[in-house]
């Protein structure tokens, strides 16, 4: 399939892919274009990766993101290494380095790398190792950032609106400190003028102080509120994003057990959805705990399980993208 012809534009920090940062609207639009494509014709995007190597290297756990990565680019024709157990069995448990890592990859001819990595930053590491001839994909690096994560839910919204570029209310609600997926959604979001936030979340948990700068600079409007007045602040809204608390990145079991007692009231509950706006979406990235009953589930406005389709695509549209402008890099 050529779909040269729509990614002529390369993206910012390409080939790598770090922060959502890095995503313009006219990215994004060639990006939901060509995932729109494939998913009409998917057998036309094999081959685009024919030939290449893909290592796909987890620490942390996943079963979507791992899953849908190793699916994207074996349908694409890569050959893929699949490591999903990084932090118990390989040489990390020695000691390893990110740095040193990669260069044992490379030495095997692996030319793309996707990776989740316990230590923020770390995935960067690992991009200034590989250099500008072998991509680096961050599939969530600690509580810093989940890039491709926003793009599906970006995906996910605009398919449901059919554009960004209109007024949005979106409302970000759980743990906003720690979660990855949130702190890309706002970055990425925030390239476009039109969306407002609301972010609730318990007091010790709000989002982090830099990306509340980040919108403060930009001129976004946002409001912040940590009591339980998320029924009816969801009664506004066109997308309600929910998230799981972090317990992981707690220092120990009491400070779990503190963060579990706060999260009741940013339960979401069916009553709370049959009261949002009949057009409106709800978004969880995966995986769920007690903030989203499954009782929501054949709600028409819940939409997790279709992120989770949609995260096959624009990987694929993703990684075809990279391909393509490696490719005509190599021929200049
Ligand atoms: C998220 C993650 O790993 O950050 N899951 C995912 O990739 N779909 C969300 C989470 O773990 O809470």
């Amino acid at each position: 399939m050529d779909t040269t012809a729509t990614s002529a534009k390369r993206f910012a920090g390409f080939p790598h892919v770090l922060r959502a940062q890095q995503f313009e609207p006219e990215d994004l639009d060639v990006l939901f274009l060509k995932a729109e494509q494939i998913r009409r014709a998917p057998s036309m995007a094999h081959g685009i990766l024919e030939g290449r190597r893909v290592a796909v290297l987890f620490e942390e756990p996943s079963t979507r993101t791992y899953h849908s990565f190793i699916e994207a680019a074996e349908r694409l024709g890569a050959r893929v290494r699949g490591e999903q157990h990084m932090a118990a069995f390989s040489s990390e448990v020695k000691g390893e380095s990110v740095g040193d890592t990669v260069r044992t990859f490379l030495c095997l001819g692996v030319d793309y790398f996707v990776m989740r990595r316990k230590a923020e930053g770390s995935v960067e590491r690992a991009a200034q190792v590989a250099g500008t001839r072998h991509p680096v994909i961050n599939a969530g690096d600690g509580a810093g950032q989940h890039p491709t994560q926003a793009l599906l839910d970006a995906y996910t919204i605009w398919r449901q609106f059919g554009t960004l570029d209109r007024h949005l209310h979106v409302v970000l609600v759980g743990d906003l400190k720690n979660g990855r997926t949130v702190h890309s959604l706002v970055y990425l979001l925030s390239k476009y003028p039109n969306v407002r936030f609301t972010l609730v979340s318990p007091d010790s948990h709000r989002m982090k102080p830099g990306i509340i700068e980040h919108l403060i600079e930009h001129g976004r409007t946002f409001a912040e509120h940590t009591d339980g007045s998320l029924a009816e602040i969801a009664a506004g809204a066109d997308v309600l994003y929910v998230t799981r608390p972090q317990l992981e990145r707690e220092a120990d079991d009491a400070a779990r057990q503190a963060l579990l007692d706060r999260y009741e009231p940013f339960f979401v509950t069916a009553e709370l959805v049959q009261g949002m706006p009949p057009d409106s979406i709800v978004m969880h990235p995966l995986p769920r705990n007690a903030e989203l009953p499954t009782e929501i589930d054949a709600d028409p406005r819940a939409q997790y399980f279709q992120q989770m389709e949609n995260g096959l695509w624009i990987r694929m549209a993703l990684l075809a993208t990279i391909a393509e402008g490696m490719r005509s890099a190599n021929s200049r």
